[in-house]
């Protein structure tokens, strides 16, 4: 499979325990800075659709503002334990000359 390197943010755009939104290629997405590591994830919570920078993050996990389901920001994994609900996508994150980049496989 195909992958290109996309650069997202500047390493420090974000604040340690911050989150912000951004754009990849046309998918709405959010950029978080989790202790120094970046991570990026869809911006709509996959329970209802709600937009997950109305939560907040909590070390790895982001809580969404609506029924507070929280979601491994590294994983997309629900990690809530009373609850089931399918994965956050996730970008998988890498660092390159002071830049944040995402890989994002090319369609086949
Ligand atoms: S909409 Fe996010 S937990 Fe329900």
């Amino acid at each position: 499979m195909d992958l290109i390197v996309v650069s997202v943010a500047q390493v420090g755009d974000v604040a340690d325990g911050e989150m912000k939104p951004i754009d990849v290629s046309g998918r709405s997405m959010i950029l978080a800075n989790v202790a120094g590591t970046y991570r990026v994830f869809a911006r709509e919570c996959p329970h209802e659709w709600v937009d997950l920078t109305e939560g907040y993050l909590d070390g790895g996990t982001v809580v969404c503002a609506q029924h507070g389901y929280e979601f491994d920001v590294e994983t997309g994994e629900c990690v809530t334990s009373y609850v089931w609900c399918s994965a956050l996508a996730t970008l998988p994150t890498t660092l390159r000359d002071g830049e944040v980049c995402v890989e994002l496989k090319l369609p086949t």
